[in-house]
Order: structure tokens, then C-alpha cells, then sequence
């Protein structure tokens, strides 16, 4: 049984709780993963041997920032758009390059999590004095509206981390496409996607046995404990990860290992979870060439050129209009 009195305004957060844990099957946004304790877990994330992601970009944008440089100076000045920055390490290593070579630009990191925005900032002006830092609090399309209004700056946009595989393709190609509409023939984006492999190796990066991944996806019902004054259990739910070979797409799961009743007072929500009931959290998808292709056609843009690290676990793809 699930009720409802919609009479209080609710937030985008809240409105989301709402509908994703009253539909069936249950769901919820991996974009609420980040509150200060989710960013804390993911920066544990990133250190773990087994989640490669972050060592492979790494490494690319190490290799390559000459080259990547390149591609972004072309003519004068310009944005640096970071969508979903977090704590900006892989991109410290372009941004001191850029700051190297002198180069006239604004980073402007974009992220939907206040803390790490602000970590970020804090952390730039120390370590680069020299790079002006304009950062933008809010979800990525949002922001980058915003930015498109205010100035007709060139832009080079930035979506790294394989972010774009927490969208399903038809919410990925609608945001591609929604950033084309936004791009001048000179703008480039720059986009990390995870490739295809081992899939051992991949269920592996999100199914550590220390338990950090697990503790992140839990995260996020602590958030809604706290924010919206719940009572779920977090012990009576697990951390679930699926991988799909023939489709390259990872799930993450929380499943209810009882049946169980969760009340969100503030939300006058009562929410039932029969025993082994799944709550879908994130989609961690995984591509190849033709994939990514297919994505960049069916949103009208053109791939320029791409880079990869060395065992070709992770690549880099640069679109043009
Ligand atoms: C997986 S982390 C990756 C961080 C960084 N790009 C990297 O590669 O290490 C995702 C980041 O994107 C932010 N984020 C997630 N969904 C977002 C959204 N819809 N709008 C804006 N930021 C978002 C999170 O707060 C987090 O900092």
C-alpha cells in the first residue's frame, strides 16, 4: 500500500523519491548519489584497484594533453565546460597544461553537487592561481543552458568519467542532442566512454568485496532517511550488480531482503517492499566503436578523432557539429 497527500511543495529530490518509489518496478536517479558522504565514498571509489575507470582516463588525458590542447585552443579564448566535475583530478592535468601554454579560457566546472563544487574551487585557486574559475551549482543541461544565455563564448565541453553511461541511450542521445542545439561550429566536446571488456572486470569495478561500492548505492537511501525524515532499514537492503555482455549495459541494484514497510514522515509516504523487491539505481553502460557511432549520429555530431589508454579498457572521443 502507498500513500501520498501532495498538499506540501516539493522539490525536484523529493517529487523524484515520490515517483520512482510508487512505480513499478522501483527506481531512483544515481544523480542523487552525490550528498557530501556520496562524494566522500565515490572519491573512496576511485582509489580502489578494481575500478580502472578513473586510472584509464587518467592516463589518456596524461598521454594525449598536448594533442587535446590542441583541439581546444584552435582560436582564441573560450569556456571550459565541465559537466559533473566532481573533484576535477583528471581535469587538473588539461587545466595545468592549458595554464602552461598560456592559453586564454575560463574553466567552468558544472555540478549538481555543492561540496565538491566547492572543494573544487577552493582547491583551484591554491593549486592554479592563474585559471579563472567560474563554477556552476545545478544539474548539467540547466547549467548549461544558462551558460549558452549569457555568453556566445566559444565552448569546449567536457563530460568525462564515462558520466554519459549513467544515461540509458535514448536519455543519452537526447541530451547529445540537446547539447548540439546548444554548440557554434567552432564548440568541441570531449567525452570519456567506458568500453566493452572482460566482464568479470567490469562487475568487479562496482562490486568491490571491501564494500565500498555497496555503502555508496546504500548512500542513498540514508539521504532519504535524513532529507525527507524516513525510516528505511539500511540493513535490510543489498547492493546488487548486473552486467549484460550483449548489450554493455551494468545495473546497480538495491534489493529488500524482507518484506518490509518504510515511512518518509515528511512525504506522508508509506512505501511497501515485498521480500526480494529490487530498487534500479544506476545504469553504468558500457560501449564500443559502433556504439558510440551510432550515439553520435543519431544526435548529429561528428567525430573528430578519439584517444585511448593502453590496454583500450577506456576511451576518449572528441564531436564537432
Ligand atoms: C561519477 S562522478 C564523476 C566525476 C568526474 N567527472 C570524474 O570523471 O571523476 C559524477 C559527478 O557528476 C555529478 N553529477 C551526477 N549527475 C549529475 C547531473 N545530472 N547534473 C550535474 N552533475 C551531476 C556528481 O555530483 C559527481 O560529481
Amino acid at each position: 500500500m502507498e500513500r501520498t497527500t501532495p498538499e506540501v511543495i516539493l522539490t525536484d529530490f523529493e517529487k523524484d523519491i515520490v515517483e520512482g518509489l510508487t512505480d513499478f518496478p522501483k527506481h531512483l536517479s544515481s544523480k542523487y548519489f552525490y550528498d557530501a558522504i556520496g562524494d566522500a565514498l565515490f572519491q573512496d571509489i576511485m582509489e580502489m584497484p578494481s575500478y580502472y575507470l578513473t586510472r584509464a582516463e587518467h592516463d589518456i588525458l596524461k598521454a594525449h594533453k598536448k594533442e587535446i590542447v590542441a583541439l581546444f585552443k584552435n582560436t582564441g579564448p573560450f569556456d571550459l565546460v565541465e559537466l559533473g566535475a566532481g573533484d576535477g583530478k583528471k581535469t587538473k592535468v588539461l587545466l595545468r597544461e592549458l595554464s602552461d601554454q598560456w592559453c586564454d579560457f575560463t574553466y567552468v566546472p558544472i555540478d549538481i553537487s555543492e561540496n565538491s563544487l566547492k572543494k573544487l574551487t577552493r582547491s583551484l585557486h591554491h593549486e592554479m592561481p592563474n585559471v579563472a574559475v567560474d563554477g556552476f551549482q545545478g544539474t548539467y543541461f540547466n547549467a548549461l543552458k544558462d551558460l549558452h544565455q549569457r555568453d556566445q563564448k566559444r565552448k569546449v565541453i567536457l563530460f568525462l568519467g564515462s558520466n554519459i553511461g549513467n544515461l540509458a541511450h535514448e536519455k543519452a542521445i537526447a541530451f547529445l542532442k540537446g547539447i548540439r542545439e546548444l554548440m557554434l561550429p567552432k564548440d568541441i566536446l570531449l567525452i570519456g566512454f567506458d568500453q566493452k571488456k572482460n566482464p568479470q572486470v567490469i562487475l568487479d569495478a562496482y562490486n568491490d568485496q571491501e564494500g565500498i561500492t555497496a555503502a555508496f548505492n546504500k548512500n542513498i537511501l540514508r539521504r532519504i532517511n535524513r532529507e525527507t525524515d524516513g525510516d528505511f532499514d539500511i540493513h535490510q537492503f543489498l547492493h546488487w550488480e548486473v552486467y549484460d555482455p550483449e548489450n554493455g549495459t551494468a545495473k546497480s541494484y538495491l534489493v529488500s531482503k524482507i518484506a518490509q514497510h518504510v515511512h518518509l514522515k515528511k512525504l506522508r509516504l508509506e512505501i511497501y517492499f515485498k521480500p526480494w523487491e529490487t530498487i534500479h539505481t544506476e545504469v553504468s553502460q558500457k560501449y564500443d566503436d559502433d556504439m558510440v557511432n551510432w550515439l553520435g549520429k543519431e544526435a548529429g555530431l561528428r567525430i573528430k578523432t578519439s584517444f585511448q589508454n593502453a590496454n583500450g579498457a577506456f576511451k576518449s572521443y572528441v564531436f564537432s557539429l
